[in-house]
């Protein structure tokens, strides 16, 4: 070849590569807006996670992992969120081994499973655990965390630039190796960035590094967010911030007062930025979603009794502020009051996920937390554990979620689906939808059901509006009666109630619900011994 002939070759192979690079990344899973929301688009299209998640020590041999797929694909899950620990893949420094990574993603590909991945790196649970031995043992170098007494704490201080550029390394280097290996399948859909952050058992840390932050000015980024939202702060910043006076330069102490609120401020400030540092160096070589959890606060608990300065409700506009590169702030949720909690996270400009769900509740909490919440996807946690996976509740759930994934993701951030989530102490509620208000009661409300002894159970549902007269309801355990929105008297009627199976995409009408069924046109009930879809044409008459 000519020499004009080779640099004609090199100039279009190189347009070809950078195309195809640019198409590629066109591709990569990412958050796009529909509507009051933002969904997870993989493949071009958005994407609902029926998730779990495993136990913390499930993935560190890939012979127990491969054991849980025919578990997991049993269960109708379509995503697994999977640990990825820095203790195994940098053993020793600087020598990375993705053995383990490499698997769980062939095993993912194999069984047609999307997986998110849980950054174990710095921080696990608010402990440094899963940091390699070489870092463990050189505290020297990687320092600790210390207590009000100067203790040095098994938690890597967020102070120290070795210890974030150590982390950062291994982050950035880990999510070279998923594009390399997977930027063409999408296997890997979104990435945790660490895991239940928090600082436990004071609630700062007391190393000179933290002291000398902590005496030092807050800084101007932080006041200029405060400034710029202050009609929007969560209301215990507002206060923390308006008490002292909205204060626009100080000390930490200056600017919020001394107390243990001001501490945790000041640490999730830190927490955040580190977290922040992590993810950008991540998404320079690889740009997935990504995110963070955090472990929720018992009743009663102070900052320091609780892993403080996480990505908490109360301190979500810290996080906002100093984490640009965390697309959003989910929560580990395994308290009884599910609703109260997952609606703290579903904030503007903040789509909910709920990485990890107790698999002893019941699966009703998905149906309200995509059904009400428009959440990308829910996550029972240790999801292998559960026993009978051919027609356990999970099972049954995501059959269900699946069947109606198009119409629930054609609906989200619309306002054309709700949810309700019945337990003992919320047994009713009301929803507005179209034309109708729809009253969703615990099937056990009715005198005609027969009812089990002991606890009430929990139940819920979903209603998606698919035209002004006709629903689908799925879910489990309610009794829905119906109201026009209209102060005119007029009625609504139960015109017909089907129950029915989406088969390919394609509603298929089962059994016609009426008699007994609909308490004989009173109202629409989806038993609470399973989960299942049924469709309601309503109409109004006077
Ligand atoms: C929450 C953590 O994020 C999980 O990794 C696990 O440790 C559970 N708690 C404990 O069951």
């Amino acid at each position: 070849m000519s020499n004009a002939g080779k640099v004609l070759f090199a100039f279009v192979s190189l347009a070809f590569s950078l195309n195809a690079q640019t198409n590629k990344s066109a591709t990569i899973p990412h958050l796009e807006k529909q509507g009051t929301t933002k969904q997870l688009i993989v493949d071009g299209k958005p994407f609902l996670m029926l998730a779990g998640e495993t136990g913390n020590s499930s993935a560190s041999d890939l012979k127990y992992l491969d054991e849980i797929w025919p578990k997991i694909v049993k269960m109708n899950l379509n995503t697994l969120l999977v640990p990825v620990y820095w203790e195994l893949i940098e053993p020793n420094e600087g020598k990375l081994d993705f053995t383990l990574v490499d698997g769980a993603i062939n095993g993912a590909r194999k069984n047609n499973i999307r997986l998110v991945f849980l950054w174990f790196g710095t921080w696990k649970n608010s402990m440094s655990c899963y940091a390699p031995l070489w870092v463990k043992t050189d505290q020297a170098r990687f320092p600790r965390a210390r207590d009000a007494q100067g203790r040095a704490q098994e938690i890597l201080t967020p102070f120290s630039s070795e210890n974030l550029n150590a982390d950062k390394r291994v982050f950035a280097e880990l999510m070279k190796h998923i594009r390399m290996v997977d930027a063409d399948s999408h296997t890997v859909v979104m990435v945790q960035v660490e895991n239940e952050i928090g600082m436990i058992p004071s609630a700062r840390d007391h190393c000179k590094e933290a002291d000398r932050a902590f005496a030092a000015n807050v800084p101007a980024e932080l006041l200029q967010y405060l400034q710029k939202n202050r009609e929007s702060l969560t209301p215990e910043l507002r206060k923390a911030w308006g008490d002292p006076g909205f204060k626009t330069s100080g000390t930490w102490e200056e600017v919020f007062d001394k107390g243990l609120q001001t501490d945790e401020l000041f640490m999730a400030w830190c927490f955040a930025k580190y977290a922040n540092a992590i993810a950008e160096a991540g998404k320079k070589e690889y740009p997935l979603p990504m995110f963070v959890n955090a472990a929720l606060i018992r009743p009663g608990y102070k900052p320091g009794q609780y892993p403080s300065a996480g990505p908490l409700p109360h301190l979500f506009d810290v996080w906002k502020s100093a984490a640009p590169a965390i697309d959003f702030l989910s929560p580990d949720l395994y308290f009884k009051n599910f609703a109260e909690w997952v609606n703290k996270y579903d904030r503007p400009g903040n789509p909910l996920f709920v990485p990890e769900a107790s698999n002893a509740q019941s699966m009703a909490n998905a149906f309200y937390a995509i059904g009400q919440l428009n959440a990308m996807g829910y996550s029972p946690f240790s999801i292998e554990s559960l026993e009978h996976p051919e027609n356990n509740q999970v099972t049954k759930a995501y059959d269900v979620l699946n069947q109606l994934t198009p119409l629930i993701l054609a609906n989200q951030g619309k306002g054309t689906m709700v949810g309700a989530l019945l337990d003992s102490a919320n047994q009713k509620a009301e929803l507005k939808l179209g034309d109708y208000v729809f009253t969703v009661r615990q099937e056990y409300s009715w005198p005609y059901a027969t009812r089990a002894e002991g606890e009430i159970p929990r139940f819920g549902c979903m209603i998606i509006m698919v035209s002004p007269n006709e629903y689908f309801i799925a879910g489990c355990g309610v009794i829905v009666t119906f109201q026009t929105v209209s102060s005119d008297g007029t009625i609504a009627g139960i015109g017909t109630v089907d129950e029915g199976r989406f088969v390919d995409g394609k509603w298929t009408s089962g059994l016609r619900m009426n008699g007994d069924q609909t308490h004989h046109g009173r109202h629409m009930n989806l038993p609470g011994h399973t989960f299942g879809i049924q469709k309601v044409r309503l109409y109004q008459y006077k």
